[in-house]
């Protein structure tokens, strides 16, 4: 059998969703697999993935190993990787939704979509980046005595949103070792409310209310460091006309939301890529700009034998 999977790149956390929160952007993965007779083989696979080790392919060893199912013989060839590793745009998660649904499709399995995204969730930990890759929107996760749980949302379609990924690379692990294990209250409770405006805000296109909403005290005050432009992106994108600039997952790309784009918005965007000379000028790092939809498909799987 050969199928094409195709998945969206993710932002996890939106300030302060933190590890609960997720939005499915249109930057993707693409990848052509085949059966073989045993063992796995790569074409075209970013280097920084191409071993035996690949994440799509643990994950699908990982369903079939949970199902004990024998291992199929793999062949795997990239068409397209947008995603950039390392990043904050869910590089990982959408190898691990990409190899749950390809196992799934591999063996026949029609597993209920509840059943995928705990598979998804256990390989990486937490819900956040894969549940919007396996899904598509705006997501909203928690892990329950039953296993994890997702809301799925549809965000208002006034809001645009934009990212700067920066030509360095942070591992999620290491900005996930800065993070204190206790936190004080006041800052719960910031991220608690400012958690409920986020989602209102971004499901009725309150832009008045993102506004209020787009800061965080989990986890942005410490990975901070990591990003010395952070100050730096962010007021040029505010000087745009964006709502506001939030770390994009464990970083080091950042998350701007714009809404309404009026004429004059319009002609700022269009001028952006004239203006990123101007930003890198500036900047330690250098950065790029996209804008990008949100992606409402998720992964999807076709079987191209019937092509
Ligand atoms: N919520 C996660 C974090 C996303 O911020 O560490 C990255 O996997």
């Amino acid at each position: 059998m050969s199928f094409y999977v195709r998945v969206p790149g993710t932002s996890a956390n939106i300030g302060p969703g933190f590890d609960s929160i997720g939005i499915a952007l249109s930057l993707y993965n693409e990848y052509e697999v085949s059966e073989l007779e045993s063992g796995e083989q790569f074409i075209n696979i970013d280097p920084q993935f191409a071993n035996a080790e690949h994440l799509m392919v643990r994950s699908i060893r990982y369903v079939e190993d949970a199902f004990g199912l024998p291992h199929k013989g793999i062949l795997l060839k990239a068409v397209k990787e947008e995603i950039p590793v390392a990043r904050g745009l869910g590089s990982s998660a959408a190898m691990i939704s990409a190899g749950v649904c390809l196992a799934n499709a591999l063996h026949g399995l029609m597993l209920p979509s509840i059943k995928l995204l705990n598979l998804v969730s256990e390989i990486e930990g937490h819900p956040d980046n894969v549940s919007p890759a396996l899904f598509g929107g705006l997501t909203v996760s928690c892990k329950t005595e039953d296993g994890y749980y997702t809301k799925l949302l549809t965000p208002d379609r006034c809001f645009l949103f934009a990212v700067a990924i920066p030509d360095f690379e942070v591992p999620t692990k290491e900005a996930r070792r800065l993070l204190p294990v206790n936190v004080p209250r006041e800052d719960a409770i910031h991220n608690l409310s400012r958690t409920g405006l986020l989602l209102g805000g971004l499901t009725d296109g309150d832009p008045d209310c993102l506004r209020r909403a787009l800061s965080d005290r989990l986890h942005e005050p410490y990975r901070k460091k990591l990003i010395p432009d952070f100050d730096r992106v962010s007021r040029f994108m505010a000087e745009r006309g964006a709502i506001g600039t939030v770390i994009s997952g464990a970083g080091p790309t950042l998350l701007s939301v714009f809404s309404n784009p009026d004429r004059e918005t319009e002609e700022k965007i269009r001028r952006f890529k004239r203006d990123e000379a101007l930003l890198n000028q500036e900047c330690e790092a250098h950065w790029v700009i996209r804008f990008l939809p949100v992606d409402m498909d998720g992964t999807s799987v076709v079987n191209t034998d019937w092509e």
